[in-house]
């Protein structure tokens, strides 16, 4: 990727960096790395989820999750693979653990399966996936690694599914009482919590598109039904901690969002602003009820309730929040999460009115440059540059919260260990963090590297590998060897940043 040159980058920070009124920003390429330390006790972590690294689905008490199920159905996941035993950290947790330490990091984030400790999602609990977790925790503590637990990383347990799982808006108080379970049960040794993680796959993909689990088919309804009860649900859940847990466990809770960042394709303000709708539409969505006004993104609301009279609906297919509500939502988190992989270029495109959907709400359309490096998954295609613009965006739409990166990685379908391509991703990517604390004011406290090792990548099975750790999937015991990337890894977070004198932060490639 080009370098930008210093009289461009200086244009771009005054045109860019401070302004709260530019539309969207427009950093396009990478400037020459920032050598410069992060702040001190910067959250240095890797990231796993229950479902992609447990196994063990169906012992000790397990209840099945909508994942479970979904993936028992052929023809769904690449090569008939679930995640039945996926890297066996139920029985392995202590080589994770091990892996976690030879990294430095100072937090792990994994998540909690619901259903391993509520087998039927709520009412009877199962004590030995309660104890799974509180050995986990202690295994952590001896490592002297912290926690940092997801309550919901996408397996619901399969009774709530039943009961109609998120579209159902008793999904708040099943979600409380599972939250009050892990908070009486963990919270002493966790000091930080994530809510969900990525509601927008779930409301999106798992109840629009049905391409994930549970699979329900409604693109332009229950999309959004679904992404109206995760909302309510994470604010009861904060809530409840910030009243009856908060005060003597003295931890934070978040939310994890995905999103990508949005570049305008041209330089017309049709496409800038379709890109901030992009934007909006994926990350506002979410982010503007919990950090903003406490409502939907007004361009949301206007978008989806145009065209939803012009289809015929008697109401906006986008549900509304009461007063109260909104009062309950709004500031019902302590950071915000960040799961971010990749960029798009957009523009101004209207759709169709007879395409009832969440993506054709969004009037535009986005794509990848050609020249933007590839990974091993289709989707992600590798623009460190959107983060830094990204966090830039962020702080400026929603009051400039504290933000934690809860996910950032690469992928590819080798598994090799010698892994450049993710050692130029995690340089370029991790450096842009810098620059938007150093350079741009962002309240950023923490990285996460997506992931300590190769694991059940959904519906890619297991061909699409994010691992700093490679797993031997053909061995019992499953071995975790670490790749170049846990190293470089381990570097910086041992340097606690970027230093001139590490030869790998200056190899060819950047
Ligand atoms: C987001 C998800 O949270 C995680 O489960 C997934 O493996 C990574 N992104 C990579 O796709």
């Amino acid at each position: 990727m080009a370098n930008i040159n210093w009289m461009g980058w200086l244009l771009m920070v005054l045109l860019v960096g401070n302004d709260k009124t530019v539309p969207v920003s427009c950093i396009y390429v990478d400037e020459p790395l920032l050598y410069d330390t992060f702040p001190p006790n910067f959250v240095w972590a890797s990231a796993t989820s229950a479902h992609q690294i447990e196994g063990a689905w169906n012992v000790d008490g397990k209840g099945p999750s909508i994942w479970d199920t979904y993936t028992s159905q052929p023809g769904i996941v690449a090569e008939g693979a679930t995640g039945q035993t996926a890297c066996n950290s139920y029985y392995f947790y202590q080589k994770d653990v091990d892996a976690l330490k030879s990294l430095n990091v100072s937090h792990y984030r994994f998540s909690i399966s619901w259903p391993r400790v509520l087998p039927d999602g709520i009412g009877r609990i199962n004590q030995p996936g309660v104890d799974y977790y509180k050995n986990l925790i202690a295994a952590l503590k001896v490592a002297n690694i912290q926690p940092m637990v997801t309550l919901y990383h996408w397996d619901l347990p399969q009774a709530l599914e039943d009961m109609g799982g998120w579209l159902n808006s008793s999904v708040a108080d099943w979600f409380e009482e599972y939250a009050r379970l892990c908070f009486t049960q963990f919270g002493d040794d966790v000091k930080i919590w994530v809510t969900l993680n990525e509601p927008w796959i779930t409301a999106w993909q798992g109840y629009g598109l049905g391409v994930s689990a549970p699979a329900k088919y409604g693109p332009g309804t229950y999309t959004y039904q679904a992404g109206h009860n995760l909302i309510l649900a994470h604010a009861k859940v904060y809530r409840l901690y910030e009243s009856s847990f908060k005060p003597f466990q003295q931890g934070k809770v978040g939310i994890a969002l995905n999103i990508n960042w949005y570049s305008p394709a041209t330089d017309l303000t049709a496409d800038a602003d379709a890109a901030e709708r992009a934007l909006q539409f994926m990350g506002g969505w979410f982010a503007n009820p919990i950090f903003g006004s406490g409502d939907y993104p007004s361009i949301m609301k206007q978008k989806i309730g145009e065209k939803s009279a012009l289809q015929g609906f008697n109401q906006s297919r986008l549900p509304e929040f009461t007063q109260e509500q909104k009062i309950f939502v709004q500031g019902s988190a302590d950071f915000l999460g960040i799961n971010h992989y990749t960029s798009f270029l957009t523009e101004d495109k209207p759709s169709d009115i007879n395409d009832i959907s969440y993506e054709a709400d969004q009037d535009l359309y986005a794509y990848y440059d050609p020249s933007w490096y590839g990974s091993g998954s289709p989707w992600l295609k590798i623009t460190p540059f959107g983060l830094r613009n990204l966090l830039i965006w962020l702080r400026d739409r929603f009051n400039d919260p504290e933000m934690i990166i809860t996910e950032n990685g690469c992928s590819d379908t080798a598994g090799n260990l010698d892994d450049m391509l993710r050692i130029y991703y995690f340089k370029h990517y991790i450096n842009n963090v810098l620059k938007a604390i150093k350079n741009d004011g962002v309240k950023v406290t923490g990285y996460t590297a997506w992931s300590l090792m190769d694991n059940f990548e959904w519906r890619a099975g297991y061909n699409e590998k994010f691992g700093l750790f490679n797993v031997n999937f053909t061995s019992p015991e499953l071995p975790r060897t670490a790749k170049a990337s846990a190293s470089y890894y381990a570097q910086i977070i041992r340097d606690n940043g970027f230093r001139t004198d590490q030869p790998c932060n200056n190899y060819p490639i950047s």
